[in-house]
């Protein structure tokens, strides 16, 4: 069974135009065959015609023993008194005279001949011709018919093949632009210039990333909505908390310092899921600015500054480039700052944090290396993923890569996170911008 629908079809129409090219070829083979066969025949009732006007004294009396070639017709004229013939242009042939009148067949010196006998009062025509000879000359006509359907039948093949392909390129071009489909950035395929067959499948497509896009908008709401309205209680329960603090024995501290820390997990469960959802929803209107990435990166360093002093943690930001992006700073600043808190967070104590920045086409990307423990390479696919933990030891909400993700997909960018290459144990996190080129007329100052 094949799968593929153009190998249906080349094989399809392939096989049809094949058979209707074997059948034609077969046909006119045969009645190639048939037409020599009775052009053949005609030459050898003429020639008996001929005989019978008198050209039989033409003969000579005694023709020499095999002189005449293979493929000549053979004449015999016998006069009605006669015994022998009374001319014959092959001596050492002895057709029976009393052959019936017309078409018939004869063995003569092991050969087989076709015969043709006419009975005139005043003499007896016999002409003959060899049948082994006949044969040669039919086939030899007839395969000549075959050679314009042996030439033309692979050309058709091949016709079939790009008609084919060129029909079912429309098909393979709307595959592309499906599978290219940005989930962060639902478009509906456009319909200008497509096959009317085609026409209805996309408009099912599009019915389908109008419903997609609405779910997952709605989805992202209910989100925002729910962790809006949770922050409220929550705010509230942290500030009873504070208020109760002074007031709890020695002995609940333990357990009333627990309490507190659970709270404090949920607010940051909370923050994160607003921030998600905010990152998740699209950029359209929105005021977007000049972002200077490379402030960006010194400010995510600054921010983590102490806490990495604290920790022993040698962090610094090198191999900066001037690049800018277009895009909602706190965005930016969010999706690097979010890289760089993964490396403070999962770097043991005395390791060490590099950041990068470096062009690469016209994107500008900013690397965060560690030194820390990486990450299991069967789990890597699944960092990106909603609530993942690839450590759970390490407290966190699983989210923080999910956010930078839906920034990257936000202005066109992308993230990646693998393990180091260098032989030393580590994560380099990569994100990359579309950079905004510096326009030279937009740059200069308004008064110039
Ligand atoms: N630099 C890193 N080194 C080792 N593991 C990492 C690193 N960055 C991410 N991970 C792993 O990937 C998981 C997902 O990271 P992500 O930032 O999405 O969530 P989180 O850090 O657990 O929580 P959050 O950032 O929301 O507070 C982490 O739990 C951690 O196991
Ligand atoms: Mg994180």
């Amino acid at each position: 069974m094949i799968k593929s629908l153009r190998n249906q079809l080349v094989v399809a129409l392939g096989l049809l135009v094949s058979v209707i090219g074997v059948v034609q070829g077969v046909s006119s083979y045969q009645l190639s065959r048939t037409g020599t066969s009775a052009l053949l025949d005609l030459r050898l009732e003429q020639v008996a015609a001929r005989m019978r006007d008198g050209y039989a004294e033409g003969i000579p009396e005694n023709p020499a023993r095999g002189s005449q070639d293979d493929r000549d017709v053979v004449v015999v004229v016998w006069k009605p008194d006669g015994q022998y013939p009374f001319r014959t242009t092959d001596p050492s042939l002895h057709f029976p005279r009393d052959a019936k009148p017309g078409f018939s067949g004869v063995d003569v010196n092991d050969e087989h001949w076709r015969i043709f006998t006419r009975q005139e009062p005043t003499m007896t025509i016999q002409v003959a011709q060899r049948s082994s000879v006949r044969r040669q000359l039919t086939t030899e006509a007839a395969t000549l018919t075959l050679w314009p359907i042996a030439v033309l039948l692979p050309l058709v093949w091949i016709a079939v093949v790009l008609v084919v392909r060129r029909s079912l390129r429309q098909l393979t071009q709307l595959g592309a632009e499906v599978q290219a489909i940005d989930m962060g950035n639902l478009q509906p395929l456009p319909t200008v210039g497509v096959p009317t067959e085609i026409a209805p499948f996309i408009h099912s497509i599009n019915m389908m990333i109008g419903r997609l896009a609405t779910s997952i908008e709605k989805e992202r709401k209910f989100i925002a909505d729910a962790a809006h309205e949770l922050r409220t209680p929550l705010t509230a329960l942290q500030l009873q908390a504070d208020n109760l603090a002074p007031h709890i024995v020695r002995g609940n501290q333990e357990r009333f310092q627990e309490l507190r820390r659970g709270i404090a997990r949920s607010g940051s469960l909370i923050a994160q899921l607003l921030r998600l959802a905010r990152a998740d929803a699209p950029v359209n209107g929105a005021p977007l600015s000049r972002v200077d990435l490379s402030e960006i990166v010194t400010g995510a360093v600054a921010d983590v500054l102490p806490l990495a002093i604290a920790r022993g943690l040698d962090i610094g930001a090198e191999e900066m480039v001037s690049a800018h992006v277009r895009a909602i700073e706190t965005d930016i600043g969010m999706a690097v700052k979010n890289l760089v808190s993964n490396a403070v967070r999962y770097t043991p104590d005395g390791g060490t944090i590099d950041l990068r920045m470096r062009r690469d086409g016209d994107m500008v990307r900013v690397e965060v290396i560690d030194t820390g423990p990486g990450i299991d390479e069967a789990l890597l696919p699944r960092v990106f993923d909603r609530f993942f933990r690839a450590n759970p030891d390490v407290e966190g909400s699983g989210l923080g890569l999910s956010i930078v993700k839906a920034i990257a997909a936000r202005y066109g960018g992308d993230v990646t996170l693998r393990n180091r290459d260098d032989g030393r144990s580590g994560i380099v996190a990569s994100i990359g911008f579309p950079v905004e080129e510096v326009n030279e007329s937009a740059a200069a100052p308004a008064s110039a």
